[in-house]
């Protein structure tokens, strides 16, 4: 799809950067912290002691600051504007400092085979070109038996809730978005790619087919996130 060529989507973060805090809290009413604790918890659980953590597509750190809690984050993301934000305010937080930001693509990981116990990734899936290449290099990088977690933006599936949020999301979130950011282009964008996004179940299905086990998702919030969860299989095992 046009809209999702990389260098597209990197220079529209680029772009929102230094306003893409403000705007991700005002326009969630600040949830989007509560899903990302969620997250934590899914994790925490599933993981070792000390675990070492890729937080793919960061943006400015927030999934990767919360996860550091938990054990060391490499936190990476193709947008050098969002790094900077994020690097700095890590540098504010005392387990920030076990956060080491890398700028790379989601695609083309610059990271050896089996090198993280769990990688996560929030609001990022959906931007990728390819869902496929983007899995298959996060299936690539963790180790057997580790853990792969995405948070993402889904359509609540209750009719009434339903249309009242599709009103929002398709005539009101473009505009605030624009006001709060500058940059009503990029919020517009979000609206159009999570309507067309795949639903929880057909998600599930993709990460089976990259080789994922273990797999099932929550929903968050009367179903405007979701969590995906997913285990890759000890070696040996068949995919
Ligand atoms: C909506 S933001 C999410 C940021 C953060 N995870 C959060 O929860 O707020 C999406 C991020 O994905 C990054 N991104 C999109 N495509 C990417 C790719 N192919 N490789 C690396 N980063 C990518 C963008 O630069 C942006 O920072």
């Amino acid at each position: 799809m046009e809209d999702k060529e990389s260098g597209r989507i990197r220079r529209m973060f680029d772009r929102i950067a230094p306003r893409y805090d403000r705007a991700n809290r005002l326009l969630s009413l600040s949830v989007d912290r509560r899903w990302r604790r969620v997250t934590r918890r899914e994790l925490e659980g599933r993981l070792p002691s000390d675990p070492r953590i890729l937080d793919l597509c960061t943006g400015t750190g927030d999934l990767a600051l919360e996860l550091s809690g938990v054990g060391s984050v490499v936190a990476c993301d193709f947008s050098h504007p969002m790094l900077v934000l994020g690097k700095e305010k890590a540098s504010r937080s005392t387990s920030g400092r076990r956060i080491a930001f890398t700028e790379g693509d989601a695609l083309r990981l610059p990271f050896p085979d089996r090198s993280f116990d769990a990688v996560s990734i929030a609001f990022g899936l959906r931007n990728l070109e390819s869902y496929r290449q983007g899995l298959a290099e996060m299936h690539r990088v963790i180790r057997p038996r580790g853990v792969l977690a995405i948070l993402e933006f889904t359509l609540p599936t209750l009719p009434l809730f339903r249309s009242l949020y599709l009103f929002y999301f398709v005539r009101m979130l473009p505009r605030l978005g624009g006001w709060i950011s500058g940059h009503g282009q990029a919020y517009d964008y979000l609206s159009r790619s999570v309507r067309q996004f795949l639903a929880p179940e057909d998600l599930d299905r993709l990460l089976e087919r990259a080789g994922f086990q273990e797999i099932h998702h929550r929903n968050l919030s009367a179903g405007i996130a979701c969590l995906h969860l997913g285990r890759k299989p000890s070696s040996g095992s068949c995919r």
